[in-house]
């Protein structure tokens, strides 16, 4: 049986367990999934003991994922640009670092595009650790553009530089106030966790086809309200949760009127 833990404080609401094990039933692994609420000041001693004591990996949530990067002996291009880890393997006496969080966004637009990304037009907004962790994911996702803005805009060319001096060029940075026609617009600052809305181009849902903010459980933040009023049909927050639904075949794309956030 293989030991896997997510570490993380608070854990409380975390569903990670379940969903391991709706995995593990499905792939057919024999795996236990637990909860290691280690203190806030005591990840590495923490990770040290479930290593020890034979766990074969780990997930890192909050507040741990950076300290969880820079305690690996080796990371994933990905985990390098986001400076962070929300999964750990030990393999061969080591610690690799991984980071999954930009394909888990990248997977639920897609999902609500119903579509792939490849060839749209994409603005991010924010360069904070959100942003980081999304960006190498969307840009292998092969968009025709991906931009990303940020109030403070080192913040948004320093992610370029990290990008270009791994290999990974075509991160274009703002101002976007000259580009319009963005397919899919990401709000990855916080502004939202203070009920504020970052700073728009004007004319940046005009062709949007899909509006998505990562708070979650935030309900219609501001971001999205702004989408809305501009008549974008398909608005989302990080949880997933759907505010209208996405044209499907089978329907022929009717919404449905807005549902509360879980
Ligand atoms: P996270 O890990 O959630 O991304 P972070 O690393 O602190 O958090 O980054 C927060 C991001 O939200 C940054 O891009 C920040 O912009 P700055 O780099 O200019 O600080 C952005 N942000 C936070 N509040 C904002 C606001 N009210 N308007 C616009 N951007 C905001």
């Amino acid at each position: 049986t293989d030991r896997y833990v997510v570490f993380g404080n608070p854990l409380g609401h975390s569903k990670s367990p379940l969903i391991h094990a709706r995995f593990a039933a499905e792939t057919g692994q024999d795996l236990t999934y637990g909860k290691a609420e280690a203190p806030v000041d005591g990840f590495e001693p923490a990770l040290r003991r479930f290593i020890a004591e034979g766990g074969s990996g780990c997930n890192a949530t909050a507040p741990f994922k950076l300290e969880a990067f820079a305690l690996a002996d080796k990371k994933t291009p990905e985990a390098a640009i986001a400076g962070a880890a929300n999964t750990l393997r030990f393999a061969d006496g080591g610690i690799e670092a991984h980071n999954t969080d930009g394909y888990g966004l990248l997977a639920d637009v897609e999902r609500l595009l119903c579509a792939p990304l490849a060839g749209k037009r994409v603005l991010m907004l924010g360069a904070g650790g959100a942003a980081r962790g999304a960006v190498l994911p969307f840009l292998d996702a092969g968009p025709d553009t991906l931009v990303m803005i940020n109030r403070t805009p080192a913040r948004a060319q320093a992610i370029r530089d990290a990008l270009e001096a791994a290999g990974r060029p075509g991160l274009v940075v703002g101002p976007a106030d000259t580009l319009d026609r963005f397919d899919v617009v990401i709000n990855a600052t916080a502004a939202s966790l203070t009920g504020d809305c970052p700073a728009l181009p004007p004319r940046v849902f005009d062709s949007c086809a899909l509006a998505y903010d990562l708070a979650y459980a935030k309900g219609l933040t501001p971001f999205l309200a702004r989408a809305r009023e501009a008549g974008v049909p398909v608005i989302a927050d990080g949880v997933g949760c759907l505010w209208d639904r996405p044209p499907s075949p089978s329907t022929g794309g009717a919404a449905s009127g807005p549902r509360p956030g879980t």
